[in-house]
């Protein structure tokens, strides 16, 4: 199937950054450039604590709220923890899941993170799964591998019926907040690799649906190259979503390329 089955996606991590005063001033220069956008899906994945305020900002435009993880369980003792349903009722759509700093910080497992991913399709939110290797990995030629274990372990029961939902994001730990990124022929390699497990995992055809994004580092100056690769189908974007003007000028790359995708 060609790619443009596959609406870009640019996703905005904020991370643990932003007050809701604070966010709401930027997703409101947001909304006022590219909230009637409907070539390029663009989410904005604030903290918990400025869901609200945030889905408040981008009523009655495109813009889609993400966050960025929640528990499995659907209530009860998880004390700190958020679930699915809960973010459903602040209208949100999508959820980072497995983020590297969580693997890392948090010590997620892949099947601690695969429970969370059947949650969040149970739930009817878009996970968004992250994968990627340390630096020493992939100077070990181990790159195939580590990805290969973190999509086989995270999507364990996952189905061709979920395809439309489910989003992957290709993230090199090495480029995250480093100001390297991934070239785009080291992205498309690691990408197009991701395409052939899902395909194993879900059949050619719902493989082929399923968006898969790249972050790390990505800014206005390398988004168009890296877009432009036929497995790239959008951008977790992390430093530059803080600021209104950087993450909009990814939107508009997105844009550019949108009419060559065929949409
Ligand atoms: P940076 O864009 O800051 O490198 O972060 C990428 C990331 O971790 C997005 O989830």
């Amino acid at each position: 199937m060609a790619k443009s089955v596959r609406k870009f996606l640019i996703a905005g991590n904020w991370k643990m950054n932003k007050t809701a005063s604070e966010a709401v001033d930027l997703v409101s220069e947001l909304v006022g450039e590219v909230g009637k956008t409907t070539d390029v899906t663009v989410c904005v994945c604030p903290p918990f604590t400025c869901l609200e305020s945030v889905a408040r900002a981008l009523e009655g435009s495109t813009v889609r709220l993400g966050a960025q993880n929640m528990h499995h369980e659907a209530s009860g003792a998880y004390t700190g923890e958020i679930s699915a349903g809960m973010l459903r009722t602040l209208f949100v759509n999508y959820v980072i899941l497995g983020h590297s700093e969580r693997r890392q910080y948090f010590a997620e497992s892949d099947e601690f993170i695969n429970k969370k991913v059947i949650a969040a399709l149970e739930g009817n939110l878009s996970p968004i799964l992250c994968v990627g290797e340390l630096l020493a990995e992939r100077e070990s030629g181990k790159t195939l591998e580590v990805i290969k274990r973190q999509i086989d372990g995270g999507l364990v029961g996952v189905t061709a019926a979920h395809a439309d939902r489910l989003v992957i994001a290709y993230e090199p730990v090495w480029a995250i907040g480093t100001g390297k990124t991934a070239t785009p022929a080291m992205a498309q390699e690691a990408q197009g690799a991701i395409r052939l497990l899902l395909n194993g995992h879900l059949g050619s055809a719902a493989g082929a649906k399923v968006r898969i994004l790249y972050g790390g580092s990505m800014k206005a100056d390398n988004a168009e190259a890296l877009l432009a690769q036929p497995d790239i189908d959008g951008g977790l974007v992390g430093g530059a979503s803080l600021e209104a003007k950087s993450f909009i000028k990814i939107v508009q790359a997105a844009q550019k390329q949108a009419p060559i995708r065929g949409r």
